[in-house]
């Protein structure tokens, strides 16, 4: 039953439901709902199953996280958005829980603006995948196959 299969929670951040037409320079052309298909479709070869959600709300991200938790899940992939720089409230979330996190960002951070080299994510994420667009999200699943 697919039920059954490891579970990973893919999370992200404000703005992120604009993936597509936002900046699409920095970020891409591919929309949030790309994502999600052709992460359930490398999720099918790897024997894991996706749920992938999206909030322009930090609260919901923390609740998410708990819920990783509370589910047993084998991993997170989060992509923080801006609240990577900002958020110490996700990093203790990430602390107190002891699913790991792969923390992902479609652009590189840190060949950016100098308030987006801080990230509160980092020093509690499993392992950190910027700067691949989409397809940082499919090298954090492989990624996540292994934990
Ligand atoms: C982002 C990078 C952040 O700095 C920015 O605030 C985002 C997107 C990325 O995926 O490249 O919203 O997380």
């Amino acid at each position: 039953m697919a039920d059954d299969l490891p579970l990973v929670l893919v999370l992200n951040g404000p703005n992120l439901n604009l993936l597509g037409t936002r900046e699409p320079e920095i970020y891409g052309h591919e929309t949030l709902d790309d994502i999600a298909e052709a992460l359930e479709d490398r999720a099918a070869e790897l024997g894991l199953r996706i749920d992938l959600r999206q909030s322009n709300h930090e609260g919901h991200l923390i609740d998410w996280l708990h819920e990783a938790q509370s589910r047993n899940a084998k991993a997170v992939i989060l992509n923080a958005a801006g609240l990577t720089h900002t958020s110490v409230t996700l990093h203790d979330a990430i602390k107190a829980i002891r699913v790991p996190v792969v923390e992902v960002h479609l652009s590189n951070p840190h060949a950016r603006e100098t308030f987006r080299h801080k990230s509160f994510v980092s020093p509690v994420a499993r392992g950190v995948i910027v700067g691949f667009g989409a397809r940082g999200y499919m090298l954090a699943l492989d990624a996540a196959a292994t934990f």
